[in-house]
């Protein structure tokens, strides 16, 4: 990592415990590695992607369902995906120093940290191992699940039988998932515990290559409206010998990270898992979750198409492609430019001097069952807009002296610094207008 893009995570790393987006999870206690805890923003920029994601993927269109499927999976179900056989990384120990690295990390057989000679590869498993039932030694080996959609391929039949969905069509989830990283790092690009956004989409065979296409073109689509900056993101398709096991074809969507190898780190990947989940839960568990066509009565396996994403990463790249540093009225300001969609809030409604707290509270009363909204009274107007351009706030409401004699305010826009003065009466509208088309031009 460049000394500029280090400096760049730093600032971020700092802006977001500063404004309570993330912290270090178990801070009191030294911090536990790799663990984040969301604070009061950063819990409501994840639920606006969730939304998003929600929204885009299941709830605007008839041909996705959704589900939530338990974390703590039967054992079966990892033996069946083959995680149990494939989900591993070879690790080598540093004879000098004690360091691990992953194998495919590391150049030749000397430590990267300080030139030591390594060991033969390891193989570490990835999966979160617990046991269930309170008696030890009786109780079962469980896993955390790795992955989200596991469970929508072992709820196929199910789903089938409740919906009577006709294929194609497609099954989303989104929640936790727990992978044993050996090198997690990033802040919460790459971390142990961490949410994934996935959708299956079961069609023909014959019908796979379209889709495949289509569903790269629609998450591109998402992304973009995300605010993104389109030179940011990119596509790369998988080389043959680089697909996971289950996979014939998969191509990355890719932000510009500024630490990843390279300058492209992945955000997000669109497979075509072919029929290989369905039939190996249908030979490990002996049930049929073939598909039966109600106008031809043939069975087919289905293909799947997977889009999956990770809320994580998909909040690190919105926050890096916002952050920006700029020259205002001759003072630096730190802004974050979120999209007005994503922004945490929507609305800060400020009061020019504490005389003016009363009416000011009004105004918030009337806008914050409408938008999510802060009232805050605390330090100079300036530092205040500097406290809402830092948690990328799209709007402040200045309640003013002249306020008081003609029932107007002043809605600030957090980009273009422009203002407006509107009607106190007409304020949520207003307001509603502007999320909804944006800010007047000129
Ligand atoms: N079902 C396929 C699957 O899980 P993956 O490439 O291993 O594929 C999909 O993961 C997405 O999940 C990644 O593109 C990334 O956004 C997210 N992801 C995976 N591992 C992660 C980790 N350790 N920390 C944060 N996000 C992760």
């Amino acid at each position: 990592m460049t000394t500029e893009t280090d400096d760049l995570m730093k600032k971020l790393v700092s802006l977001c415990k500063r404004r309570g987006f993330v912290f270090q999870s178990g801070e009191v206690y030294g911090g536990l590695q790799s663990a984040w805890d969301y604070g009061p923003l950063g819990v409501e920029l994840k639920r606006n992607i969730e939304t998003s994601w929600w929204n885009f993927m299941v709830s605007t269109r008839t041909d996705v369902v959704g589900m939530d499927s338990a974390i703590i999976t039967h054992p079966d179900v990892w033996m069946a995906s083959g995680h149990l056989k494939h989900f591993h990384d070879p690790l080598v120990d540093c004879l000098k120093c004690k360091g691990r690295f992953r194998q495919d990390q590391v150049e030749g057989n000397v430590c990267p940290d300080c030139g030591g000679e390594l060991t033969e590869p390891r193989d570490f498993g990835l999966m979160f191992r617990t046991s269930m039932g309170a008696l030890e030694g009786e109780s079962a080996t469980v896993y955390l699940r790795p992955e989200t959609c596991q469970p929508i391929f072992v709820n196929f039949r199910n789903v089938v039988t409740a919906t009577r969905q006709k294929l194609p069509f497609g099954i989303a989830q989104m929640g936790k998932a727990f992978r044993n990283e050996i090198t997690a790092r990033n802040f919460i690009f790459r971390s142990r515990e961490f949410e994934q956004m996935e959708m299956e989409f079961f069609c023909t065979p014959e019908e796979a290559d379209r889709w495949f296409e289509y569903w790269l073109e629609q998450r591109l689509e998402w992304y973009a409206r995300l605010g993104i900056t389109d030179g940011n993101l990119r596509t790369r398709r998988h080389e043959e010998g680089e697909l996971a096991h289950y996979a014939s074809g998969c191509v990355d969507i890719e932000y510009r990270f500024p630490f990843a190898p390279g300058g492209w780190g992945e955000l997000e990947g669109i497979a075509n898992r072919t029929d290989y989940d369905l039939k190996a839960h249908m030979e490990m568990s002996g049930q049929d979750l073939s598909f039966q066509d109600q106008v031809s009565n043939e069975k087919i396996i289905p293909f799947v198409i997977e889009t999956s994403g990770g809320i994580g990463r998909t909040m690190l790249a919105v926050l890096l492609d916002a952050y920006r540093e700029e020259i205002v009225e001759g003072r630096e300001r730190v802004v974050l430019g979120l999209h007005r969609e994503l922004a945490p809030i929507k609305v800060a409604v400020l009061p020019l001097s504490r005389k003016l707290d009363d009416p000011a509270e009004e105004v918030f009363r009337m806008v914050s069952p409408h938008l999510p909204s802060v009232f805050d009274v605390t330090g100079s107007i300036g530092k205040r807009y500097r406290r809402m351009d830092e948690a990328g706030t799209p709007f402040c409401v200045t309640f003013d002296f002249d306020s008081l004699e003609d029932s107007m305010v002043t809605v600030r826009e957090r980009d273009s610094l422009g203002q407006i003065r509107t009607p106190i009466d007409t304020l949520v509208n207003t307001l509603n207008e502007i999320m909804a088309e944006g800010w007047p031009e000129g």
